[in-house]
């Protein structure tokens, strides 16, 4: 149960992703773990962050939650309703209250159509509804994105990228989500156009009481928008926590990396011995115990051996061997 006494509205229990590594004739050679021995909780209403480099498997969790992918392991629930498990092959009517918007919106747009056409069509799909109650739905949404509803008749590279994020976002709306997965939702969109895209999630948020994963390695949007914050390194979670609480305080050595590496509101400033160097390893061969200690400046021999679990202390875990030492 959460601090406001409702079910979670997402639960996902040692979810992981395993992709085949193909070698010689096709034939599978390893597993590439994209996702591994993934647990949190999402709380209704909440903007919860997913943070970490590029190849950590963001994307690859998003996907999973949304059935996209299948899992290898473990299980997703919503609402308490088991959405995503190994070998699940229908997706239960609740899952349509999980939205995805891709990390390309431009992509999820198909260029032939005209807006209107890509903004009826989930309703074709998901609805039995007439034209006319579906033109009424999307003129609703159109303008609640902050659209001219004159754009409707517009092709979409006709209009602009922080556009296209709108109708991104509305092609989604229109089903009526509770819940919305968005991928790099700010990536290449420059600062001003963000700050009102941003703006305009928020404002959609409360209007349609929906409540966000936001995935994104954009730490200085994170902590301007998300209530708590996943750190994610080669496929684990490292650290979870309230943003306020991991951006003050970071107890992971690669959160305090990744943090002192980026720019960020009212941060400390990046102090010598916290950097991070190199590439992470390769995901089809990742390093015994803890994942991360072949980049870590404090890992013993220990951390070959053991593979650290979150430890989680008034909701702020962390997986690390040596954390409260460290942080003595
Ligand atoms: N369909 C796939 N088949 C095989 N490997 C994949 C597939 N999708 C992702 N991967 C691999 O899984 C790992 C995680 O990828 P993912 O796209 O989830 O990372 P990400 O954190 O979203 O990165 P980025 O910040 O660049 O978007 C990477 O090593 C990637 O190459
Ligand atoms: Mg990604």
């Amino acid at each position: 149960m959460s601090e406001t006494g409702n079910p979670p509205i997402l639960e996902v229990d040692n979810l992981a992703r395993h992709f085949p590594v193909r070698g010689f004739l096709n034939r599978k050679v390893g597993s590439l773990r994209a996702l591994d021995d993934v647990s949190f909780a999402v709380e209704p209403g909440e903007i919860l962050g997913i943070v970490g480099e590029s190849g950590c498997g963001k994307s690859t969790l998003g996907k999973t939650l949304m059935g996209i992918h299948e899992p290898s392991e473990g299980e997703v629930r919503m609402l308490g309703e088991r959405i995503a498990s190994p070998g699940q092959k229908r997706a239960p009517k609740i899952r349509a209250r999980l939205q995805y918007v891709y990390q390309d919106p431009g992509a999820s747009l198909d260029p032939r159509w005209t807006l209107r056409r890509s903004l009826h069509e989930p309703l074709i799909i998901h609805t039995d509804w007439s034209r006319e109650k579906r033109e009424e739905k999307v003129r609703e949404i159109v303008k609640a994105v902050g659209l001219p509803v004159e754009h409707l008749d517009l092709y979409p590279h006709e209009i602009s990228g922080g556009q296209q994020r709108r109708v991104g976002l509305a092609r989604i709306l229109v089903l009526g989500p509770e819940l919305v997965i968005f991928d790099e939702p700010t990536s290449g969109l420059d600062v001003s156009v963000q700050a009102t895209v941003l703006r305009l999630f928020r404002d959609l948020k409360s209007e349609f009481d929906l409540t966000y994963l936001f995935i994104s390695h954009d730490l200085a949007v994170v902590q301007s928008i998300c209530d708590r914050v996943i750190v994610m390194y080669l496929g684990r979670i490292v650290e979870i926590g309230k943003t306020a609480d991991v951006f003050a305080a970071p107890r992971h050595p690669y959160t305090q990396a990744l943090l002192s590496a980026a720019p960020r509101i009212g941060g400390p400033r990046v102090t010598e011995n916290f950097s991070l160097q190199g590439e992470p390893p390769d995901p089809s061969n990742v390093p015994s115990g803890c994942r991360f200690r072949t980049r870590c400046q404090y890992a013993i021999s220990d951390c070959a051996e053991i593979d650290p679990h979150l430890d989680d202390q008034d909701g702020h875990g962390v997986a690390c061997l040596r954390w409260r030492e460290l942080s003595a």
